[in-house]
């Protein structure tokens, strides 16, 4: 994103699109995407995601992102530019991100360690017994000292703030443009390699066939929650970036475009971990930890697994630096912009916020145990996962359609986007953020909710 000050823009619509995307594409398409499928039955999950992701996705994407351009502002003063009474929106939507980025972190503390062992030449300890050494180490029985999930939690933290400290944001951006593509290639590499493998077709056609009798009302929250997490929306980051683009940038072709880049890294992650999985029995039992335990097990065997292990998972965690350290920066402009504190204190109290929160999600796997229905089995990092997806995200969706049909009005946003072009599916949109979007979504977080509690 461009520095603040000066409202700054994108450079063009190329610009703005590898933007926006370098803020999709992270953890929520390699890891989350992977474990969610297997956890709702294969085939049936990617179906459903697809066909959400581009009706959903891509016109509450448009939606936001006509909404900042609009108005110039971002989340927080958005709303309020339009109608005061309805700024609270703004401020419900910028809770997300400080609940994410804890956990965010947390997840990526264990990238770090899987990147550390495979440096240090463990590939095959991270691979044995099955992938017993995930649940060791955030159980907190491998390595007590060094190497415990603590220190990488608080590594990892301590990387995206010197990031951010060293105001090095637009240099890892820059350098995020050429490993992004990096990181696709190896992904494609790694996927042909394990196609070649006997037995892994089993493994595709699960993933890829959907099997209609999976199919369940949560798999319908579970596919909009991973949706909104994975394309950052309905939480105002949209908002924000579309106040930064030029009014010459075609919206609409934009958010499908980035719709498609986010769900084609994602389908692609699937490709590479879900079929691994079911060839090595993993199931849905372990949830979170699917990547971590799937591809040791590829790079063992591979021919320069000893060199592609760590390759990939450098590459893996400078994607997730690079929206950790978006998600930090969104925590402090809250604080910034909408609570008048200063930069040194707002970042301070997101570093509060991460040490606090990420601390309960790493001793929630041990000491801070927690095992209700909404912990999914994950401890506090699974109430905060579901807290801010499967929750709080559709519930502010659906008021942003509400307030933008029958507040703002959706001539509002359809003038904005057709400053830069024709808006072919203007009455779709119209039709879609009046009626359908929030009809079902309501059904979607009543019975899925249902399901999550319930099952
Ligand atoms: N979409 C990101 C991912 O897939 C995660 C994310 C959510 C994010 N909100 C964000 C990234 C805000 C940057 C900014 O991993």
């Amino acid at each position: 994103m461009p520095e603040t000050g000066e409202r700054a823009s994108f450079n063009g619509k190329l610009g703005f699109i590898m933007a926006t995307s370098a803020s999709a594409v992270g953890l929520g398409n390699l890891w989350r995407f992977p474990y969610e499928t297997s956890h709702y039955g294969g085939g049936i999950f990617v179906l459903v995601y697809i066909v959400l992701a581009f009706t959903f996705g891509v016109c509450l994407l448009l939606a936001e992102l006509s909404f900042g351009r609009r108005t110039g502002k971002s989340c927080v003063a958005a709303f309020g530019e339009v109608s005061r009474k309805h700024r609270h929106i703004g401020y419900l939507a910028a809770v997300i991100p400080m609940l994410i980025v804890p956990y965010y972190c947390v997840i990526g503390g264990w990238v770090a360690k899987w990147l550390f062992e495979s440096v240090a030449g463990n590939i095959s300890g991270l691979a044995a017994d099955g992938g017993a050494y995930w649940f060791d180490f955030i159980s907190g029985e491998t390595g007590a000292g060094f190497g415990g999930p603590t220190l990488w939690f608080l590594v990892f933290t301590v990387l995206c703030m010197a990031c951010i400290l060293a105001g090095v944001k637009n240099g890892i951006e820059k350098l995020s443009k050429v490993l992004m593509p990096a990181l696709l290639v190896l992904m494609v590499g790694i996927t042909a390699y394990e196609l070649s493998i006997p037995g892994a077709w089993d493994g595709v056609v699960y993933y890829l066939n959907p099997d209609i009798g999976a199919l369940s009302a949560d798999t319908f929250l579970g596919a909009v929650s991973q949706i909104f997490y994975s394309l950052s929306i309905a939480m105002g980051i949209a908002i924000t970036y579309g106040s930064y683009t030029k009014k010459d940038v075609n919206l609409e072709q934009s958010a499908g475009t980035v719709t498609l880049i986010d769900s084609g890294v994602a389908v692609l992650a699937g490709l590479m971990i879900v079929p691994v999985a079911f060839m090595f029995g993993f199931g849905d039992s372990n949830g979170m930890g699917l990547m971590f335990e799937a591809l040791p097990q590829v790079f063992v065997s591979m021919p320069g697994g000893g060199i592609i292990g760590p390759v990939f998972y450098l590459l893996v965690l400078l994607a997730a630096l690079t929206s950790a350290v978006s998600l930090a920066e969104t925590c402090t402009s809250v604080f910034t912009d909408g609570a008048g504190m200063g930069r040194r204190k707002s970042m301070l109290a997101t570093v509060a916020i991460i040490l606090c929160l990420g601390m309960a999600c790493v001793l929630g796997f041990g000491p801070l145990a927690v095992d209700i229905p909404m912990s999914q089995g994950a401890g506090w990092l699974g109430v905060f996962d579901t807290l801010a997806n499967s929750i709080l995200m559709p519930v502010i969706a659906i008021l942003m359609c509400l307030f933008i049909g029958y507040v703002a009005k959706p001539e509002f946003l359809e003038e904005e986007i057709e400053i830069s072009s024709r808006f072919r599916l203007k009455r779709v949109f119209r039709v879609m953020i009046m009626y359908v979007c929030p009809v079902l979504l309501t059904l979607m977080l009543v019975f899925g909710l249902g399901g999550v509690f319930g099952g």
